[in-house]
């Protein structure tokens, strides 16, 4: 087993001026810098000049620090509003510019709500999608239900609770990239697609 730190990029899934989901992104991304056994990097859906014409065609290659995340990663943490009880257009969009740089790979979610849930329904939503993708899900969520009172004006999160959770979700997926890493280290010639 390599010592060599899991590359784990954060992916922020809303356009939306005034974004609350921005400071959760923001928060975590601080937090997986903290730790020795991962790097990561914040990407952001605003970023992406989506095409509206040609998905299913080899567009990856139009997004190459993306692509070359994904390829290079061990795992994905995607921060997801809740619009409507789903996920935002422009997630998807973004999810879709790739399809083979996922497979098997894990991937963790981060809820977050205006709401009483913290996003429990739009990740439901989004397990069976992403297991399209070759993803592989965690069970350890992170939500942030009325999110709009756990930050202060400067982006600090209020509630010292996170800090026990933050823990636990990413070991979770530490373990899960990790084992992932392995298989597809040691696995592939045999069975990796
Ligand atoms: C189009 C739209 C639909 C929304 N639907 C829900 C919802 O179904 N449940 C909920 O708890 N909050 C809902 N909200 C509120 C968001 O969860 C809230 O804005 C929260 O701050 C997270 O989104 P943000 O990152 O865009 O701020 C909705 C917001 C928008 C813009």
């Amino acid at each position: 087993m390599t010592d060599k730190k899991l590359s784990i990029p954060v992916l922020l899934g809303t356009p939306r001026k005034n974004r609350e989901s921005g400071n959760v992104a923001n928060w975590i991304c601080g937090k997986m810098r903290g730790r020795d056994d991962i790097e990561t990097q914040l990407f952001d859906v605003c970023d992406f000049e989506l095409p509206h014409d040609n998905y299913g065609t080899e567009i990856g290659g139009d997004f190459p620090e993306w692509r070359d995340a994904i390829i290079r990663a061990d795992g994905l943490v995607i921060v997801t509003p809740e619009y409507n009880h789903g996920y935002p257009g422009s997630l998807k969009s973004v999810l879709d510019l790739l399809l083979k740089e996922y497979i098997h790979k894990a991937v963790a979610f981060v809820g977050v709500s205006a709401g009483p849930w913290g996003g429990t329904r739009v990740i439901e939503s989004m397990v069976p999608m992403v297991r399209e993708l070759g993803l592989a899900v965690t069970f350890s969520d992170l939500n942030f239900p009325s999110v709009g009172s756990k930050f202060d004006d400067e982006g600090n999160l209020l509630d010292e609770a996170y800090n026990k959770r933050i823990t636990g979700f990413l070991d979770e997926l530490v373990w899960m990239a990790t084992t992932l890493r392995w298989g597809r280290d040691n696995l592939s010639s045999k069975y990796h697609q």
